[in-house]
């Protein structure tokens, strides 16, 4: 089990580019396999998770070749996907099971999902639920839980549905399942989320409506192959937002990252806090916002996060932490229940080592106080989450002595090579096993 040995460090500096997206990733693959013709993707991200998507793909009949970042799927049309010869690996990926699920739902053959364990203790009820009422049928574990089996040749029909949890696994889920049922399906979010699904379904020629919290969809919908440039991740950039941010003399350039507006929680964030971010070369690529990101250091200051970003920096939250410890005052979370069911306990696991680390960090139900303060050194556990990995690893620019952190492997899942760019921009990170 790989375990990070990261030294006391000052700052960092540089211009780099971190691998691509990893929720675009999943979803390019999964609608060029339904499409018709040969879709071609670039920057897609050679992590775990997005590869467990390609190999699912791949065992449910559809041709795919990767060179790198390059993939090219020969699409088999909305009705070409084919029994599986077993059952499909999701290993730690929330998005890929809760996507799969709702596209394997109106599908004309049975298939099984199965994960790792932390995938198999994560609620799928939120999926499932909407999915028994378009007419799927699914057998889980008590409670919900992965390894899901989905009983095919059932017709799906449209549902109208008001989703309970701001959730984009959820609305995609729902709008992939749409894709095979008769009649419009409307889903109504609670809070915006993420929107790639609906931004490369139209690059596919889809008609996706999106009214407000309101998104609608017809079925039968046919999709004409594309091609797709994934950006970098906002997710792994953010890691590199906060070193910078914390670091003494920093100044780091983060290069072609999407920056979808459902998705910049982060830099809202960092910014009320003081951060000095500043966005340049802004462009378009196919339909998704793309920019160059330089951070400087800042003196940080403690803030109450609004709670309207929660959605909208959902994964970022671990580095927020980050960056509250080594803020001057008090940073206080509410309304963010959902990290108690993501790779782990974020909030939990995120406040145990922080305690470790000499910061005073109190968890509430749906959120965390913390005080910001001088950072130690010690041992702490990601409990095998890949971004709770990451983010101690940045908190060593701060720390006056080494932090050891445990069960780091599942950095893979994501972030591919981070060990090595960190290494590069001047954090003093050292892989174990
Ligand atoms: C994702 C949505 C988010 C996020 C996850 C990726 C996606 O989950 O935490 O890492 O690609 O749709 P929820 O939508 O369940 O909050």
């Amino acid at each position: 089990m790989d375990y990070f040995i990261c030294k006391p460090g000052t700052g960092v500096k540089g211009s780099i580019r971190v691998p691509g997206d990893k929720s675009m990733s999943h979803r390019a693959v999964m609608l060029a396999a339904i499409a018709e013709g040969e879709s071609h993707i670039s920057g897609f991200l050679q992590g775990e998770d997005s590869l467990n998507t390609i190999q699912a793909m791949q065992q449910l009949g559809v041709k795919i070749d990767r060179d790198g970042d390059r993939v090219v799927v020969q699409g088999v049309g909305l009705h070409g996907l084919a029994r599986a010869d077993g059952d499909l690996e999701m290993g730690n990926s929330g998005t890929a099971i809760r996507l799969l699920l709702g596209l394997l739902a109106g599908q004309s053959f049975d298939s099984r999902l199965v994960g790792d364990d932390s995938l198999c203790s994560r609620p799928m009820n939120r999926v499932i639920n909407p999915l028994l009422s378009m007419g799927a049928v699914i057998e889980s574990e008590d409670g919900g839980r992965a390894p899901l089996q989905i009983r095919g040749k059932h017709k799906l029909s449209a549902i109208e549905y008001d989703m309970p949890v701001a959730s984009a696994q959820v609305k995609s889920c729902i709008i992939l399942a749409a894709l095979y049922a008769q009649g419009e399906t409307i889903v109504r979010e609670p809070a915006p989320t993420r929107d790639h699904s609906e931004r490369m379904l139209r690059g596919f020629g889809c008609d996706v409506i999106s009214d407000g919290a309101e998104i609608r969809i017809k079925g039968g919908q046919r999709l004409s192959a594309c091609d797709i440039e994934v950006p970098a991740d906002i997710s792994s950039a953010a890691f590199f937002m906060v070193a910078a941010s914390i670091g003494r003399d920093s100044e780091i350039i983060l290069q072609h990252v999407g920056v979808n507006p459902t998705r910049t929680g982060v830099i809202d964030i960092l910014r009320l806090m003081g951060a000095d971010i500043t966005l340049s070369k802004q462009r378009d690529i196919g339909g998704e916002p793309v920019a160059d990101i330089r951070v400087r250091s800042a003196q940080l200051h403690g803030i109450d996060i609004p709670e309207d970003l929660v959605p909208l920096a959902i994964d970022e939250f671990p580095v927020i932490f980050i960056a509250a410890a080594c803020a001057e005052g008090s940073t206080r979370l509410s309304g963010a229940q959902e990290l108690r069911v993501k790779e782990s306990d974020r909030i939990q696991v995120m406040a145990d080592g922080l305690v470790t680390l000499g910061i005073d960090a109190r968890p509430t139900d749906d959120g965390i106080l913390i005080e910001g303060g001088e950072l130690g050194g010690g041992e702490v556990e990601s409990q095998a989450d890949h971004r709770i990995a990451m983010a101690f690893s940045i908190a060593s620019i701060r720390a006056r002595q080494e932090i050891r952190i445990n069960n780091c492997t599942n950095v893979n899942t994501s972030f591919p090579g981070f060990a090595i760019l960190a290494r590069e921009t001047g954090i003093r990170i050292n892989i174990n096993d």
